[in-house]
């Protein structure tokens, strides 16, 4: 789970790491109220959203009094920013910034390690100095037995440039950002910038924190954090019904038993719609497991078909442990209890193969649903969903795939 920067403030305070107070607004009279609160010469008015680059996309904007600070919100709120609708803002108060540098700590998966990265280059320009001049971003590999200890801290503060006044400050910063990913059993926290003021004062302005959700049965103070709002309403939809499901953005929805043979359905349907009209891709990913029962299927299928993006669906079985019988019983009674619904059907290809394969068949066959085809291949049934989504496509006119929403990408951390 991404936090938003306000969530990562709240936590990099819990663990003394020196930020500046915060206030977040949904509306301009709530920033006005709170930069008033603030009560500072400059506030600054930060778009949430969970992405990088908001300075560069007019997010970030300053203000010098709390009238000025509602205007502000009012034009960050409701900005989109690569694909995300700004609905929250924060107030935070003005930093004199004398300096503005970066650093970050993040998992590195194939090392079994971790990384810190820090610069004494940091803000809004870190990407181009990440890629022109790789030097100038100090990188180190550490064991998580080590820690990020003094020694680490000072080296990587030296080699990146840094004068022993600043070293001194810079230190235990840096130890308590490692505090903030080893509490929060976090996979990174980014600080773009992390500010010397004209003081002298280090400061976090920025905060990207990931955290993993495999710790999660550690953590129950996170379930707070989660943005019901921001999820995907399928996908919370999907989440009552215990279902694992997660939205794409294509107009094929798939649904098979087993990850594995999910995951592969996606890749055999994307290259089966490679050279169609409008490109169809899978609209979803959903696992509806090996015990899959009729009520699992028509919840499945409910939720496929409540994408509006969807044009075809793609039900990939392969016989196991749970029959194709019992699949193909389970498809007949999903389409009963959807039409009870009153919920409209839409092309669907059904590809059953492994166990109990024959009969399964026979029971669709003599079923002989609306809107229903039997492919006795993935490959071929892959090609033919696709097409229906195509030519579904292009009799409604319809672009098959909505921009991609952004990724919550870290600025600089997701190069690794
Ligand atoms: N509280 C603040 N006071 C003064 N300037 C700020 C403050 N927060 C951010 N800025 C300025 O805005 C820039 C962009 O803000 P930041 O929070 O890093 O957003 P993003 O990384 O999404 O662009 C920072 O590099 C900094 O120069
Ligand atoms: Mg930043």
């Amino acid at each position: 789970m991404d936090l938003y920067e306000y969530q990562a403030r709240d936590l990099f305070e819990q663990h003394d790491v020196p930020v500046l107070r915060g206030i977040v607004a949904t509306s301009a009279v709530q920033a006005q109220e709170a930069a008033a609160k603030l009560n500072t010469p400059v506030v600054v008015v930060k778009a949430q959203v969970k992405v990088g680059g908001r300075g560069k996309a007019g997010g970030v904007k300053l203000a010098h009094s709390p009238e000025e600070a509602g205007q502000v919100a009012d034009e960050i709120l409701g900005l989109r920013i690569k694909e995300h609708t700004v609905r929250k803002v924060m107030v935070a108060e003005g930093a004199d910034i004398a300096e503005e540098y970066y650093f970050s700590i993040l998992l590195d998966r194939t090392k079994r390690r971790y990384l810190a990265m820090l610069s004494k280059e940091g803000g809004v320009e870190i990407e181009q100095l990440a890629a022109e001049r790789p030097d100038a971003l100090v990188k180190r590999s550490f064991s998580p037995l080590d820690g990020m200890t003094d020694t680490l801290a000072r080296d990587m503060a030296y080699e990146a440039g840094f004068a022993e006044a600043d070293v001194a400050r810079l230190v235990p910063v840096l130890k308590k950002l490692y505090g903030v990913y080893t509490a929060a059993d976090a996979t990174l926290v980014e600080v773009n910038p992390l500010v010397k003021t004209g003081q002298g004062e280090i400061i976090a302005l920025d905060g990207k924190v990931t955290i993993d959700d495999n710790a999660e049965f550690r953590h129950p103070e996170h379930s707070q954090l989660q943005d019901h709002g921001a999820t995907d309403p399928l996908e919370l939809k999907a989440q009552k019904m215990g279902l694992n499901y997660v939205k794409l953005d294509g107009s094929v929805g798939i649904i098979g038993n087993g990850a594995g043979l999910v995951m592969s359905t996606l890749d055999v349907v994307a290259y089966a719609g490679e050279d169609l009209p409008g490109a169809p891709k899978p609209a979803n990913f959903l696992d509806i497991g090996g015990g899959a029962n009729a009520e699992v299927m028509a919840n499945g299928l409910e939720v496929i078909l409540g994408d509006p993006q969807v044009r075809s669906v793609f039900v990939n079985v392969f016989g196991g442990i749970t029959a194709c019988d019992e699949v193909a019983k389970g498809i007949v009674q999903a389409y009963k209890i959807l039409d009870a619904e009153g919920v409209e059907p839409k092309p669907l290809v059904v590809r059953l193969d492994g166990n109990n394969a024959e009969l399964g068949r026979s029971i669709l066959d003599n079923a002989a649903l609306p809107k229903l085809e039997r492919v006795d291949t993935m490959d071929a049934a892959a090609r033919k969903a696709a097409e229906l989504a195509a030519s579904a496509d292009s009799r409604t006119g319809a672009g098959a795939a909505s921009a991609a929403a952004a990724d919550a990408a870290p600025e600089i951390g997701h190069q690794i």
